[in-house]
């Protein structure tokens, strides 16, 4: 690359003299896309190679032209083949660009050309080289079960920081995303994202006294190992990077989100329905009877996907049991599923259904018939959390099992809608055979397989991804399932910090969020049921409370609630996303822009007012004006500069909708 970001910005060497007297050679120097330990002598790299008779390190060059070729929408496809024909290793780095948004994706196929085994020690598909040094600052998301997507500063002067998860799924504790800028003087923000859902780490290398701070991911290298056979190849998940200018946080999630309105299937209502799950409402007390009765409540208020939760399957009394014996449990539905399935189809609802096919509970007919099918380190004995075993993906037989299991229940079953659950890490990986190693990336490879599957051989059915709430969730999950179940904590005001910091990495219409009771476990601040909802529309609506204690005037301030979301959901979910401050303080909006229309969501704290001075409206001429919730007609001059004041029409929560019409209407 010869530069990142606006034209002529950085140049691809380093400029700073203080570097040059070091040892490190040239090459260390420039800004290379991918590279190996033992090409850069001294800098941080991509590939860590080692063969079989112990050869360790890789002398990359050039093995071919570059091969550019135009894509259809007008981006470019780079092709760079490189090779070791010592080691016997190819590499073919690959760079991507597209017209339609401002990511460029990177990633590598490795080679085993030679004719002895290779280990990657580490198999990354590149690296961005930001020029925002010496150091950096250094943006992340953090978090843990119930605080994902927590945004943290790390501030970086010197030395490598990387964030990752070694538990086979993405995790709850770092979302793989970064975003850079410069400790001395921010003008620009660089930000680099990994498509991988399983074990991961995202290095970020600020050498001393170096202008570009380097940027690299893949697969964990501290828990797992690639082993290449000769002839056999793997490609690597791929990195994401961008540049924006400035240092506006919603200007990088904005541009994330225009990236990802491209890889995911369109941000229609079709597969984003209003959700009742009744999970807490009943947990794991599921009865036909029961479910039915909140179907019907569900209905009246306006919900179009009516979801049965974990519980309903055979054995499932408790976290205890049935895990992998996926059928109806028939002390719970005597007469079969079909009796809920059609329940909820004649109220007009699609009927959905919770399972966690990589689960299994150690009390169950599965896990009785095939023991082997769990990670475990071979000899140990396995683990248990939350009270299951994780079934191996990276087995063939297991992932088959789980591909015709899944096949059987969406063909057996009138299935619009499946949540797709994950409920511990995998810390036990790595069974005690060949590539062993390498579970975690056998693992989500499999899972993505499934996961194609299902939208190739079931389309019409939406996926909500969930892993005890966001355990898994970045942009490779983001282009195969519709919507996340972003985390177990509900209780709204720390919802909407959870949802703040979600949203500077990922889009709105994938950001699943319900309505449930108070008070919530932890997050025990009394706030309107209208608080609650407005909360929750700020992503894909769902209700997830017990209806059947909803007293007549909950209902209806409930159903009127529904009818003021189906109003602006398309502009919720296709706008422009603009956060107005922290939920941390007194009030806190966030604006949803589209070309005709401006949503507000707005929250505050007792007697805090609220001025809103709108953003994002593109045509601030004396011809722009809007249509105000009070029918009056305001400029977008004015709103932009005089603001908007919040009228808190529930107190402690307003919704404001501007539309747009031009002078043929005034
Ligand atoms: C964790 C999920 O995040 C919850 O929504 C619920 O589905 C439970 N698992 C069920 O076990």
């Amino acid at each position: 690359m010869t530069h990142w970001g606006a034209r002529g910005l950085p140049v691809p060497a380093e400029r700073n003299e203080n570097a040059r007297p070091s040892w490190p050679s040239e090459l260390d120097r420039l800004p290379l896309e991918t590279t190996a330990l033992g090409t850069r002598t001294a800098g941080a790299a991509e590939i860590v190679v080692r063969r079989a008779d112990g050869l360790r390190g890789a002398r990359l060059r050039l093995a071919d032209d570059v091969e550019t070729t135009t894509r259809e929408d007008g981006g470019v496809h780079l092709q760079c083949p490189l090779e070791d024909p010592d080691l016997g290793l190819a590499v073919t780095v690959h760079l991507r660009t597209s017209t339609h948004h401002d990511v460029v994706a990177k990633w590598a196929e490795l080679r085993n050309c030679g004719d002895q085994p290779v280990e990657l020690l580490r198999g990354w598909g590149g690296a961005f080289n930001a020029p925002v040094g010496p150091g950096a600052r250094v943006g992340v998301l953090s978090g843990a079960w119930g605080h994902e997507f927590t945004p943290a500063e790390i501030d970086l002067g010197v030395g490598t920081v990387s964030v990752g998860s070694r538990q086979g799924i993405t995790s709850h504790d770092f979302s793989p995303v970064v975003t850079l800028s410069s400790r001395a003087e921010p003008t620009n923000t660089y930000a680099v994202a990994l498509a991988w859902s399983g074990s991961w780490r995202l290095a970020v290398d600020a050498p001393p006294f170096r202008e570009h701070v380097r940027v690299a991911g893949g697969t964990d290298d501290e828990s797992g190992i690639h082993r290449l056979e000769a002839g056999e190849s793997m490609v690597t998940p791929a990195v994401l990077g961008l540049w924006c200018a400035g240092t506006d946080a919603d200007d990088v999630a904005a541009a994330w989100h225009t990236y990802q309105r491209v890889i995911g299937r369109g941000t229609g209502p079709e597969h984003r329905p209003i959700v009742y799950n009744s999970w807490y409402a009943t947990r794991f007390h599921v009865q036909v009877d029961h479910q039915l009765r909140l179907a019907r409540e569900a209905a009246r208020l306006g919900a179009e996907a009516f979801v049965v939760d974990d519980g309903w399957f055979r054995g499932r009394t408790s976290d205890r049991a049935g895990l992998g014996d996926w059928e109806p449990d028939p002390t719970k539905f005597p007469s079969g599923l079909e009796a809920l399935v059609d329940g909820v189809r004649e109220l007009g609802m699609t009927f959905g259904i919770w399972i966690e096919p990589e689960a299994v509970s150690p009390d169950s007919e599965l896990y009785r018939r095939h023991p082997d099918w769990i990670h475990r380190a071979a000899g140990r004995a396995a683990i248990t959390r939350r009270n299951q075993y994780t079934l191996d993906l990276g087995i063939p037989d297991v992932e088959q099992w789980v591909t015709e299991m899944l096949r059987r229940l969406l063909t057996d079953y009138d299935i619009g809608f499946l949540k797709w659950d994950m409920n511990r890490l995998i810390a036990d990986g790595g069974q005690t055979q060949p590539g062993g190693d390498d579970w975690s990336w056998r693992h989500t490879q499999a899972y993505y397989r499934v996961l194609d599957m299902l939208r190739t051989e079931f389309p019409e059915v939406t996926v909500e991804a969930c892993s005890g709430g966001g355990g898994r969730y970045d942009n490779a999950v983001l282009a195969r399932s519709d919507l996340v179940w972003t985390s177990d904590e509900t209780g709204p005001r720390d919802r909407l910090s959870i949802q703040h910091g979600f949203l500077s990495g990922y889009p709105a219409w994938t950001m699943s969020s319900w309505v449930t009771d108070e008070p919530d476990v932890r997050d025990t601040e009394p706030a309107s049921l209208e608080f609650r909802f407005v909360v929750a529309m700020a992503g894909a609506l769902g209700i997830g409370a017990d209806l059947l204690a909803w007293d007549t005037d909950e209902r209806e301030r409930a159903s009127a609630m529904v009818a003021i979301y189906r109003q602006i959901r398309s502009v919720v979910h296709t706008g422009r996303v603009r956060r107005h401050g922290t939920p941390a303080e007194e009030a806190y909006a966030i604006q949803y822009t589209t070309r005709d229309s401006v949503v507000v969501l707005a929250w505050r704290r007792p007697g805090a007012a609220l001025r809103l001075r709108l953003a994002d409206l593109d045509d601030l001429d004396e011809n722009a004006r809007y249509r105000a919730p009070d029918g009056g007609n305001v400029s977008a001059h004015d709103l932009a500069e005089t603001g908007y004041p919040i009228g808190w029409t529930w107190g402690d929560c307003d919704i404001v909708v501007f539309h747009r019409h031009d002078r043929r209407e005034q």
